[in-house]
């Protein structure tokens, strides 16, 4: 089991257009957020939870929060500035081979499986690894006038998925060598193959949906109660 969840909240949600970030809405009368914290407790109640959430976040309360070890952090304006609070955070705290796992929290649909899947696939990696789903539609290049200039073969491409679970070593190398050369971070794995490392792609389920635009969160909560049949949970 990992020793760190990072689970970045200081999103906006702007494309969710929305009263309150996309965090915050209502699936199974429970917050996202609620939802998300129970299957990462579900899969590993022992880990202790470093939650990013915005400066001026008014829909926060510690009762969404299952763990019995975490820790409240200060998010920044992008992603990468947010799991940037975690990693900076973990330098007091954290042994360098220790597992940090990053989560988005509007990834409520993924399975304590996945997760323990994850876990195994990377237990004795020095590096680390992501779950990741083959890419399944043809994929299209466009050119300039939004016309097919070609088709892309799928063949071998994967959608990143989280968590992303790496040593804490590596993380902070990646972290601080980012910001050295100013590259944008978009998901951990881009920085640690900055690195000249191979993250292992962890084949996960395709439903875990990252809640982004308004109709995905009726799909969420279809994925999650096809999950609840189809799973027994
Ligand atoms: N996130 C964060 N800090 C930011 C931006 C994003 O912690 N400054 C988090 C989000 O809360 C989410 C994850 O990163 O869990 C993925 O981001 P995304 O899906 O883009 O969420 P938002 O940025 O909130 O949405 P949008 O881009 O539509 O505004
Ligand atoms: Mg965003």
């Amino acid at each position: 089991a990992p020793q760190w969840l990072i689970v970045p909240a200081a999103g906006r949600g702007t494309r969710m257009r929305a009263a309150c970030p996309k965090q915050y809405l209502l699936l199974d009368d429970a917050a996202v957020l609620a939802c998300t914290l129970m299957r990462l407790h579900d899969a590993f109640p022992k880990a202790t939870l470093l939650l990013c959430l915005d400066a001026e976040d008014q829909w926060f309360h510690a009762s969404m929060v299952p763990f019995a070890r975490w820790q409240r952090l200060e998010g920044g304006d992008e992603r990468v500035d947010s799991v940037r609070a975690g990693i900076d955070w973990l330098a007091d705290h954290a042994h360098v081979d220790d597992w940090v796992l990053v989560h988005d929290v509007a990834r409520p649909c993924v399975t304590v499986a996945d997760l323990h899947h994850l876990m195994a696939a990377i237990a004795h990696d020095p590096v680390g690894g992501l779950l990741a789903a083959p890419v399944t539609d043809t994929l299209k290049r466009q050119d300039r006038d939004q016309r097919i200039d070609m088709t892309v073969p799928r063949q071998g491409l994967w959608r990143a998925l989280t968590p992303q679970g790496f040593r804490y070593g590596v993380l902070r190398d990646a972290f601080r060598a980012a910001l050295e050369a100013r590259f944008l971070m978009t998901d951990e794995a881009s920085g640690v193959e900055q690195l000249g490392h191979a993250p292992l792609l962890v084949t996960g389920r395709s439903d875990n949906l990252k809640i982004t635009h308004p109709e995905d969160l009726a799909l969420a909560a279809q994925i999650l109660s096809a999950q609840r049949t189809s799973l027994h949970l």
